[in-house]
């Protein structure tokens, strides 16, 4: 049943041991570089954040919450209330109530006073109807009118 053993179990010994120090200090080494390669992180920031007045902010940053949270009533066949946000050619058109958006003047464009749920009185109807999206949504819709809405002419379908 049991076989040969082998004459001695190797047992860690003084060189082992420090091999495996070097082994753990060179990690740390290469984790180091790594880090260093990614700080500062300028170039990773610029990817991530990009500024308000660009195509990319409206991409990446606006464009999902409209998708969200209006598509479904102002995207791709759906123009309710007359407002086509699929492109920016609706999009600066507007709805029956004329141009929604006032580049560069957040304050004037309808389309801040709905979503803020500050609709003028004689068209309470707030943005989406029946709920609100989230102050943090709010803000970066604010900051990219107020920054000139800048968009790509036919931004990317889903
Ligand atoms: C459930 C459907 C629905 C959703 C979701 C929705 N809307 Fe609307 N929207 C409407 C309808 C209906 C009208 C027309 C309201 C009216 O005439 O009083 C309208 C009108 C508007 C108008 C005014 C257009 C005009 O010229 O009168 C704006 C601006 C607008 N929506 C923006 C948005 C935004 C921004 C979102 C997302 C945050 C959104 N809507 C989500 C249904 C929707």
């Amino acid at each position: 049943m049991s076989r040969n053993k082998p004459a001695a179990v190797p047992s860690p010994n003084i060189r082992s041991q420090s091999s495996l120090k070097i082994a753990a200090l060179s990690l740390a080494a290469v984790s180091l570089a790594a880090t260093a390669i990614l700080w500062p992180p300028t170039s990773v920031a610029a990817q991530a954040d990009p500024a308000p007045n660009t195509p990319e902010f409206y991409t990446q940053r606006v464009l999902p919450i409209f998708k969200d949270n209006c598509d479904r009533c102002h995207g791709g066949m759906f123009h309710r209330g007359g407002l086509s946000m699929s492109s920016r050619e609706g999009m600066m058109k507007g709805g029956h109530s004329g141009a929604i958006i006032v580049p560069g003047n957040a304050g004037q464009s309808l389309l801040i006073k709905l979503i803020r749920h500050e609709g003028p009185v004689d068209d309470p109807m707030p943005m989406p109807p029946k709920s609100k999206i989230s102050d943090a949504d709010i803000a970066i819709v604010t900051q990219w009118v107020q920054a000139g809405a800048v968009m790509p002419d036919a931004p990317p379908a889903e």
